[in-house]
């Protein structure tokens, strides 16, 4: 609960449930009997319009969708919270202010490509063909619930970083073979606090309700940024020093990485983090730096790897697979 002028805090209730009833029944039990003063927010009841996600147990889901006879046999108990990564209005009610303004600034629409005669039937509609249409299926899906927002690591450390819903909806005209605008699409979204900040947990393709993929779609949109020549950034910087280091020595040099990623001037700002770094054991010193026993092993899969040639391209994963 979150009351004005106290410290959040939870408070318990007792309700007798049906088989079946889902923590939504169980939400509108309490303020019908017990305590009118509870908000949340609905409105679907069917999972479609997004509004009703809450932590439950720890973890962001929607309230219509989740029954509460497994989600209690499982855990043993029933915690139902607000989103994490918003602030709290009052109990469930969290403001979405900031994150509606990071789907705005994504430019959520299809800009099209006016010169290409091929992308409008002859009625003047855009068209898609089905094979190209399936590249962004999935991202098309998203309703917007603030679940993958919740859960994502990176957001817990940057509220300025976009986010996995509004990458996700980056891919989804990204990847849309009707897009004119892709070139300053990308390099918006190469910036810090963008795709390339995403440390790739996961946890928003686990937690989303509609089988979005956002971390699938954000790695489609490096891939397809890559492929345009937007490389001057951090993140590309970083993937590329990675990449080196593993060829190089079998191990991630961090140090070397970290001044190649960030330049010499703004390496000197982490000087305190490496140092801790190094006191835990995570970071050796470069100039002790060793190749592991088999570095030749690791060279020749390098070898192969750029024979073949990269083997994922934009808008191809396997839908149980992380590409890089
Ligand atoms: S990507 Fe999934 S979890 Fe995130 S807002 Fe969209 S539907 Fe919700
Ligand atoms: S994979 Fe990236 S976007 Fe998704 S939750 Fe993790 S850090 Fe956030
Ligand atoms: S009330 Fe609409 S998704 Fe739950």
């Amino acid at each position: 609960m979150t009351v004005k002028g106290c410290e959040p805090f939870l408070q318990a209730y007792d309700i007798d449930v049906n088989n079946g009833d889902t923590i939504l029944d169980a939400l509108h039990k309490i303020k019908d009997v017990q305590d009118g003063t509870l908000s949340f927010r609905r409105s679907c009841r069917s999972a479609i319009c997004g509004s009703c996600a809450v932590n439950i147990n720890g973890a962001p889901k929607l309230a219509c969708k989740t029954q509460i006879l497994p989600e209690f046999e499982k855990h043993g108990r029933l915690t139902i919270e607000p989103l994490s990564n918003f602030p709290v209005i009052k109990d469930l009610v969290v403001d979405f202010d900031s994150f509606w303004e990071k789907v705005h600034k994504i430019e959520p629409y299809l800009t099209p490509k006016e010169s290409s005669a091929k992308t409008k039937d002859k009625d003047g509609f855009w068209i898609i063909k089905k094979q190209d249409a399936l590249k962004i299926d999935d991202v098309s899906n998203c309703i917007f619930c603030g679940s993958c927002y919740s859960a994502c690591n990176t957001m817990a450390v940057d509220n300025q970083f976009i986010g996995p819903a509004a990458l996700a909806k980056v891919w989804r005209f990204a990847g849309d073979v009707r897009e004119g605008n892709n070139k300053k699409r990308l390099a918006k979204v190469s910036e810090d606090h963008g795709i390339w900040s995403c440390s790739r947990c996961v946890e928003c393709t686990q937690v989303c309700p509609k089988d979005v993929k956002p971390l699938i779609a954000i790695e489609d949109t490096r891939a397809k940024a890559i492929k345009a020549g937007i490389k001057d950034n951090a993140g590309v910087r970083h993937v590329e020093s990675m990449v080196d280091s593993v060829k190089r020595t079998g191990l991630l040099d961090e140090a070397t990485m970290t001044v190649k990623t960030l330049g010499f001037m703004r390496s000197l700002g982490i000087i305190p983090l490496g140092l801790k770094m190094e006191f835990h054991g995570k970071m050796p010193l470069p100039n002790l730096f060793k190749s592991i026993k088999g570095i030749e092993e690791v060279k020749k899969i390098y070898e192969e790897v750029e024979k073949k040639g990269s083997r994922v391209k934009a808008g191809t994963h396997p839908k149980d697979g992380w590409g890089s």
